[in-house]
């Protein structure tokens, strides 16, 4: 499998090689100790992302307590399994060898919350779209992951939650939404793959089949972006796992609609 260096040349400056070199973390966390300097920058980095009228409309919660951290653990495995429970049995075995969280392992975690009542009512930008305070949260968290990468921090984003829960376990204001949470600390390496592509859940798709040319499903080809060396970079040629294209099996509830929950104050 090409890496992004065989690609691109072992000289491609920054900030290209700390985005290639940023991996979802589960498994290779140290536990070790992190600098209060260095978590300062980390959490400079993602305070000085873009935003929606430039609301900042984020909050950082850090979690080192075992405690909290072992009942919000306790919480993410009854979620997966509940995810489990409603897979086809050979995806439910392909899951069962994929590691969803580092939340103990890790030196400590960051909940990242939206809080839609920020500069509200006149956010600038985001009375056409609602959607736009929760994009600026994720370009927060986008800005944290590269910065701890670029401080050989992992990162392991983990969605297996319910905001309720959260929200009671952590006493946050029923109008914020628990948007991610992150597990933080050194890492013994970094992983060449993700995990997700390593187990074949999912492959990452070739840049060319996300590629339109002035009108949507008009293709590239005339004049292609991807020469031949990246049609199929970095993993296209692996085969997709043929159930994970199903949204919603038999006996698990649709997607919920978050429009409602995203609407502004
Ligand atoms: C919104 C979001 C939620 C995610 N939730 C989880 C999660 O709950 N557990 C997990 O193991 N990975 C989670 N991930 C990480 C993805 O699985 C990971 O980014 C993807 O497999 C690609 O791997 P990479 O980040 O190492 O490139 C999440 C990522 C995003 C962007």
């Amino acid at each position: 499998m090409p890496t992004f260096e065989h690609l691109f040349g072992p000289d491609l400056p920054e900030p290209y090689r700390t985005i290639f070199r940023r991996r979802d973390v589960r498994a290779h966390f140290t536990g070790g100790e992190i600098a209060p300097e260095v978590l300062q920058r980390v959490l400079f980095a993602a305070h000085a992302a873009p935003s929606v009228g430039l609301s900042q409309p984020w909050d950082f919660l850090i979690v080192t307590s075992m405690a909290k951290r072992t009942s919000f653990q306790a919480h993410v495995s009854a979620e997966r399994e509940r995810f489990s429970a409603c897979l086809p049995p050979d995806e439910k075995v392909l899951f069962s060898r994929i590691k969803i969280e580092g939340i103990l392992e890790s030196s400590l975690g960051i909940l990242v919350t939206y809080d839609p009542s920020r500069a509200a009512p006149h956010v600038l930008g985001r009375h056409t779209i609602p959607d736009t305070g929760l994009y600026s949260v994720c370009l927060a968290i986008e800005n944290l992951w590269l910065a701890a990468t670029a401080e050989n921090l992992g990162v392991g984003w983990v969605s297996f939650y319910q905001e309720e829960f959260v929200r009671n376990l952590f006493g946050i204001p029923a109008h914020i939404r628990p948007v991610a949470w992150l597990c933080l600390g050194p890492v013994h390496s970094f992983a060449d793959i993700p995990d997700l592509e390593r187990h074949q859940w999912r492959a990452r798709r070739p840049l060319d089949t996300v590629l339109h040319r002035e009108s949507w499903g008009k293709k590239t080809e005339e004049s292609p972006i991807c020469g031949e060396n990246l049609r199929h970079a970095p993993t296209g040629d692996r085969p997709q796992n043929p159930h994970s294209a199903q949204e919603n099996v038999a006996g698990c509830s649709p997607l919920p609609d978050s429009s409602d929950a995203n609407k502004p104050a």
